[in-house]
């Protein structure tokens, strides 16, 4: 078995910014309000013109180019997401012919907000079997085309924008160490859009329901996210022989700024190794981890030999961590 781990990293959020201000415009809420429950304070908005693959093909060449790699020696490409462009066919599709990358296989994963968690131990095993040399995992949503600006519940929450990251081999010990995945199909009702599926499939009584849009509930999500991202964590560690004290650098999904501190208190991790951009993108599921990874990047935050943790949690009930030797 190859050791493998990440050799590029790339990012994209949209332009438009819609601010804690003009949702109280919306909606009966405050900036107060949004910044004391969830630290969100704005959001990126993709434009009419872009859909989900456009913002994944953004992230993938700038992942690309950190790599090193070129578009044609990727072998697969991996794109999680809630919000393809289309049901069928996948946007890893759409991506692959985007970027040109004629040799890779690509598919589409979904594990809603751990979806990036779960395409990273899925691309990496065919690159540690030496299947494969090199994967593209991206995560990639537009939540502002499934997001009911009518519902101050949920429409404060959400942000558009994607997250890429090129596998390949590297130097032994280096890279993943390990993986924690895990489902509870008991929870589905909790966080989901019920409408377009095979089960409701779209008619005039689903748009009037409104059932294209995120339904949660916020108050048991945020019960269960609590629980959740210590014990994953904790678990992948031991799986990686590792133990908190370990922790450079933890990088979680950027859903609640109240979700993310009982983390590092359970985890001890003190603040300043912990990566938090929900003030300024707030939740991009799956790709907000790629997103923080990127920029954790960008910002010199990852040196040679760091213990980086990566942990999320979302609809399903689905829950991934990972440990890294960066
Ligand atoms: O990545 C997907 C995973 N999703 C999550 O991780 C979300 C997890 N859940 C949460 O982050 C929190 O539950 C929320 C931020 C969604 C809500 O915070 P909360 O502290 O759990 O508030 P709550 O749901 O208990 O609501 C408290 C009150 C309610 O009013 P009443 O019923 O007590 O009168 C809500 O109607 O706050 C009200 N409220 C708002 N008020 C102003 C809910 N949304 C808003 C709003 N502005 N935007």
């Amino acid at each position: 078995m190859r050791s493998v781990g990440i050799i590029g990293t790339g990012k994209y959020v949209p332009e438009r910014i819609l601010t804690n201000e003009d949702l109280a415009q919306l909606v009966d809420t405050n900036d107060e309000w949004i910044v004391s429950r969830t630290g969100m304070k704005e959001r990126r908005i993709a434009a009419e013109h872009e859909a989900t693959s456009d913002l994944a093909y953004k992230a993938a060449v700038r992942a690309l180019e950190s790599s090193g790699i070129t578009a044609e020696q990727l072998d697969l490409i991996v794109v999680c997401t809630v919000t393809p462009d289309m049901a069928f066919p996948s946007t890893a599709c759409l991506v692959q012919e985007k970027l040109g990358a004629k040799k890779a296989a690509a598919f589409d994963l979904s594990a809603a907000c751990a979806g990036f968690i779960y395409g990273l131990a899925t691309a990496s095993n065919f690159v540690k079997t030496g299947i494969y040399n090199y994967t593209l995992v991206i995560g990639a949503e537009c939540l502002s085309r499934i997001t009911d600006y009518t519902d101050r519940n949920t429409c404060v929450l959400f942000g558009d924008g994607a997250g890429a990251a090129v596998l390949g081999p590297v130097a032994d010990g280096r890279g993943f160490q390990s993986f924690e995945l895990g489902a509870d199909g008991t929870g589905q009702e909790l966080l989901k859009i019920e409408g377009g599926g095979s089960r409701l499939p779209a008619s005039v009584e689903t748009l009037e329901d409104k059932r294209h849009y995120i339904y949660m509930n916020g108050r048991e999500v945020f019960k269960f996210a609590v629980r959740i991202m210590g014990s994953a964590a904790e678990e992948a560690l031991a799986k990686a022989g590792k133990t908190k004290e370990d922790i450079d650098l933890f990088i979680p999904h950027q859903a609640n700024m109240r979700i993310i501190q009982s983390a590092i208190e359970r985890l001890h991790v003190p603040v300043e190794k912990c990566v938090i951009n929900l003030p300024r993108y707030a939740n991009t599921s799956a790709a907000s981890i790629p997103i923080a990874l990127a920029e954790a990047a960008e910002e010199g935050r990852l040196s040679e030999g760091d213990t980086v943790v990566l942990v999320g949690f979302g609809g399903g009930l689905t829950w991934g961590a990972s440990v890294i030797t960066w």
